[in-house]
């Protein structure tokens, strides 16, 4: 193959790869997507990804407004806040679901990523999202970064999901899936093309891939150190001598199903990658259910990071930084 396919061919090429063994899945996801079917444009049993419920009447969408003001209380605090929170709601709206927190999270996220990188967020060229949901963070930094070339990873029965939400968004979009070297080359000489999907068995390919900012929330924490390791890996093998910024944002420590502990301090964090910023993340330590209207730590607490990788691979240009940013704090524990 060495074309990237677009639209219906994308679609087929994804339908095809469902029942395939995804080798990037951990034993976690081989539980969660157990009951996954997709059967005449139709989803059953998506579990672990959020939660796309419809928006409902207006009682239960002031329940999620009232439920939501601990969390807005922190986006007052972040410069583009407001108008993220409208492009969340806008969102929300096109894609016939509640703005519920799966979403509030993502527009938190992004505001907080303005603020810290300043102008440079916008001179972002190539974000690359691994293992979104929904395509919520997808459609969102679509609209909050319009110049910047998205490339989404995720398992292929999770992409499919991810490329039908980004595509209700914008049914113009030009997006391609690139299942191969020559099919990603092809696809990022293209500059019509704004988003790139990439199956986890591909992951590999994303060496290619200069990535500006890599983000992951809630994701890492549930694959196992392989897996963690091939994205830093990928991420660590830039070519044109530029650092990568990468914003990660898991639970301190999970036990998956085989009984393996995915811990954020074992990612292959080293000790001369720059950390901008590293501590528990302000609004994803607690979430809120509806029915009865309550808040609920989750099972244990989330560190966000936002750190600039050292790469692997020669200069070949003179070393170049776009990113600016001051260290928050020292505390860097990561490093093994
Ligand atoms: C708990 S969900 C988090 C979704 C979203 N990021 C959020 O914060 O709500 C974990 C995501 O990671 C994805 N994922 C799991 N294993 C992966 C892998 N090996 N590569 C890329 N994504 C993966 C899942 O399919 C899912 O989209």
């Amino acid at each position: 193959m060495t074309e990237p396919l677009f639209s219906d061919n994308a679609l087929q090429e994804l339908q095809r790869n469902l029942d395939r063994h995804d080798h990037g899945a951990s034993s976690h996801w081989r539980q969660m997507h157990q009951d996954y079917r997709y059967r005449d444009g139709r989803f059953e049993g998506l579990n672990g990804f959020g939660d796309p419920e419809p928006a409902g009447a207006w009682p239960r969408r002031l329940v999620h407004r009232w439920l939501q003001r601990p969390f807005r209380r922190i986006g007052r605090g972040l410069g583009d806040f407001r108008t993220l929170d409208g492009i969340g709601a806008r969102i929300a709206a096109i894609q016939e679901r509640a703005y519920n927190l799966d979403i509030l999270r993502q527009v938190l996220t992004v505001a907080w990523l303005s603020e810290r990188l300043g102008p440079d967020f916008a001179r972002l060229r190539t974000i690359l999202v691994i293992g979104d949901g929904f395509g919520t963070l997808t459609s969102l930094l679509r609209s909050a970064c319009p110049a910047a070339r998205i490339v989404m990873v995720n398992l292929t029965k999770t992409l499919l999901v991810d490329w039908l939400y980004v595509a209700r968004l914008d049914p113009g979009i030009r997006m391609c899936l690139a299942p191969d070297a020559e099919a990603l080359d092809r696809a990022l000489a293209d500059a019509g093309v704004s988003v790139i999907a990439i199956q986890a068995d591909d992951a590999g390919l994303l060496a290619k891939v200069e990535v500006d900012l890599a983000i992951n929330i809630a994701s890492m924490q549930e694959m196992g150190p392989e897996t963690v390791g091939l994205y830093f890996d990928t991420l660590r093998a830039r070519r044109d001598g530029r650092q990568s910024l990468f914003y990660c944002c898991n639970r301190e420590e999970k036990r998956l199903p085989d009984g393996t502990v995915s811990r954020f301090s074992d990612y292959p964090w080293r000790a001369n990658d720059t950390l901008l910023v590293d501590e528990l993340c302000p609004w994803h330590q607690e979430y809120y259910i509806v029915h009865p209207p309550s808040y609920r730590p989750y099972e244990g607490p989330h560190r966000h990071r936002l750190v600039r990788l050292v790469t692997d691979a020669p200069s070949s240009s003179p070393y170049g930084d776009i990113h600016g940013g001051t260290v928050d704090r020292g505390n860097y524990a990561g490093s093994r």
